[in-house]
């Protein structure tokens, strides 16, 4: 099959990079990741870039200097599709109407609750009996677009926010990939 073009943005430890890129090394999986966009130059995530030898970039600087390099080069590089996995940055709406429907994020509560930082905590304090993650389209408004897929899970009176993290990051590695799945299906 003719994979599509993916480039992955990152800011952190980048386990949801880490389970596209096995996901993408089946035949059947619809894209490769061509290329890792960091704004951190710490970010773990780039050690599985650098692992699976997938260009990477590394830029901390201002987002209009950012994004004009970055949208460089996913021209250059004929990208298809942006995932956003734990990329702490907000994208100018110039740059999403650039990728209209064509940049994706994984968010880890279910939208539309919780959007923004600090899901766990919140998610705690309201005292919710469920939570867990969205995969959906970004347009021009925080965590607001279109949604691809959820995936649930039941929160107990144990859960604090580091096991909350730990199961909802479980549910993301599925979520991702099906997602991505069920956009280029048919
Ligand atoms: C993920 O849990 C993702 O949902 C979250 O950052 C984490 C990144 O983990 N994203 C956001 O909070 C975006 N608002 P990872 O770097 O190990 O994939």
């Amino acid at each position: 099959m003719v994979k599509k073009k993916a480039c992955v943005f990152i800011s952190g430890s980048g386990t949801n990079l880490q389970s596209i890129i096995k996901s993408s090394r089946d035949y059947n999986f619809p894209i490769k990741v061509c290329l890792v966009v960091s704004n951190n130059k710490k970010a773990k995530g780039i050690l599985f870039a650098k692992k699976f030898s997938i260009p990477y970039i590394y830029l901390n600087t201002n987002r209009q200097k950012f994004e004009k390099i970055i949208f460089q080069k996913l021209i250059e590089k004929k990208i298809d599709i942006i995932c956003l996995a734990g990329f702490m940055k907000i994208l100018s709406k110039k740059f999403v109407r650039n990728f209209k429907g064509n940049i994706i994020n994984i968010h880890p509560s279910l939208l539309p609750k919780y959007k923004g930082l600090n899901t766990f905590q919140r998610v705690l304090k309201f005292n919710e009996k469920f939570t867990g993650c969205t995969v959906h389209y970004v347009n021009e408004k925080l965590d607001s677009g279109k949604i691809i897929i959820k995936r649930k899970i039941p929160i107990n009176n144990k859960d604090n926010t580091y096991t909350l993290k730990k199961k909802v990051q479980f549910e993301e590695y599925k979520a991702y990939s099906s997602a991505i799945r069920k956009i280029f299906q048919n």
